[in-house]
């Protein structure tokens, strides 16, 4: 196999396996698109007798991932171990610095050092692919990267999380419970080692954090990225969004605006009758709008092995055939640096929940405190009574400005008749 690509794979888990597989597999296929056979020559991952339900024997096995690095037999390392520092930073590190061509789906990794390690791999002329890093199957690094290039890019906003649009939709769908919907997207190999990174909004930040550096060319700037998860959002909250017309979905967006780049994840309500409220379960969506091509749309499943698979296989192929890109786009020599803009500045509609006491004057009391603070609403829901218990009071603003909103909110929130902490869901017309 004198002209094969020889891969080293670190990490042998969900992805890793699922790489191993369609590179088994699909052998034929790949050696006619590349005109060269991809080989995996040697693997590693943390125990070695795993039964992992594939056929390892015929690879070397290092029980150091390291050691792909510095393995003379390995043109290419594959890093699917996860975590963005520790031994999956070192060995991307090492490989490239070594020379080799660098593959992974690790976007905590990149979200956090994507700049550094661009700067390595441009440095030493080799290739730093993550395709799989940015929702799952779907080609969106390739397609802001270069079917996109030619294009200012003005927004781009999806979903990125496979396992909270599987949990969100399915408490629509079924009425069960987070937690419970939650265990089933781990068994199903969507979630993070540590959940927390998905329904917290980490995961989705990290990608987002790496498509505003591909579509704007700056820095990929994690830190100004603002995160809410999903584990707040209720089904009383799912309920009354259908009830007006929503749909919950926790959206990553990023938009030059006239304060700077403004980077958000959180829950939104979004029209149900928008194409993105209709992306259910494990899938994820990607717009991007440019200023030559208008709105593109990407959509396809976002975890799992298959899917993430495809785009790690797809980078490889890209090496192969001697394809190599600035890993974001544009060399980090040439990177922007825009101004951050802050939350604080941002403009939108709200949907508010208070639960308060059902007696005279409440009402009053909260409308006082929204028009102190500048804040209009266009429509308001209260429709159950009861003496004792507390009842939802449930409001859609107008246009606001965040700082106004969330002023407003903490201090409805310190009313005596509200009860428990007010739900705040930000509304995008998109
Ligand atoms: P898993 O937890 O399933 O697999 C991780 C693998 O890394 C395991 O094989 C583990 O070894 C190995 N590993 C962990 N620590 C070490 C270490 N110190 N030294 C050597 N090997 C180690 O993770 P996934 O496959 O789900 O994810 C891998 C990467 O892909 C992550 O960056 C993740 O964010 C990303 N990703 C995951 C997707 C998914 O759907 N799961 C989708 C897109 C990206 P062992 O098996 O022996 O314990
Ligand atoms: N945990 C991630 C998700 C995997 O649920 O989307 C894909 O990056």
């Amino acid at each position: 196999l004198s002209d094969s690509l020889n891969i080293g794979i670190a990490g042998l888990g969900t992805v890793g396996v699922g790489v191993v597989k369609l590179l088994t597999e699909q052998q034929a296929l790949l050696r006619d698109k590349c005109g060269r056979p991809l080989n995996i020559a040697a693997v590693s991952a943390r125990s070695r007798n795993k039964d992992r339900g594939v056929d390892l024997g015929a690879y070397r096995w290092h029980d150091d991932p390291l050691a792909l690095a510095d393995d003379p037999g390995v043109d290419l390392v594959v890093e699917l171990i996860g975590g963005e520092d520790g031994v999956a930073k070192a060995l991307v590190e090492r490989a490239l610095a070594a020379g080799k061509d660098v593959v992974t789906a690790n976007k905590a990794l990149l979200a956090h050092h994507g700049t550094a390690l661009a700067e390595i791999a441009e440095g030493n002329d080799v290739s730093l692919n993550y395709e799989a890093a940015v929702a799952g199957g779907i080609p969106i690094v390739k397609a802001l990267r270069e079917g996109l290039a030619g294009n200012p890019i003005s927004r781009v906003y999806g979903i990125l999380n496979g396992t909270c649009n599987y949990i969100l939709t399915t408490m629509r769908e079924t009425g069960r419970d987070f937690g419970d919907v939650l265990a089933e997207a781990q068994r199903l190999g969507y979630a993070e080692a540590d959940p927390a990174f998905d329904i917290d909004g980490v995961d989705a930040a990290h990608k987002l954090a790496i498509l505003t550096s591909l579509a704007f060319g700056c820095p990929v700037d994690f830190g100004h990225v603002h995160v809410e998860g999903v584990r707040d959002v209720s089904a009383l909250d799912i309920e009354y969004a259908e009830e007006l017309g929503y749909r919950i979905k926790l959206l990553a967006m990023a938009s030059h605006t006239e304060h700077g780049i403004e980077q958000r994840v959180h829950p939104c309500m979004v029209d149900a009758d928008t194409p993105i409220a209709h992306v259910d379960g494990v899938f994820n969506a990607v717009v991007a709008e440019g200023a030559y091509v208008g709105q593109t749309v990407f959509e396809g499943q976002g975890a799992g092995a298959g899917p993430t698979a495809s785009a790690v296989v797809a980078d490889l192929i890209d090496v192969a055939c001697g394809r190599r890109a600035a890993p974001f786009g544009v060399s980090v020599t040439r990177f922007k640096r825009p101004d951050p803009a802050a939350m604080a500045a941002h403009q939108g509609a709200y949907y508010l929940r208070f639960m308060v006491q059902d007696r005279p004057g409440v009402l009053a009391e909260l409308a006082g405190v929204l028009r102190d603070e500048e804040v209009s609403i266009e429509s308001l829901l209260q429709r159950s009574r009861s003496a004792d218990d507390p009842v939802p009071v449930v409001m859609i603003t107008h246009e606001t400005r965040e700082d106004c909103m969330i002023r407003a909110v903490r201090a409805i929130g310190g009313l005596d008749a509200v009860l428990g902490q007010p739900t705040l869901i930000r509304i995008e017309h998109l």
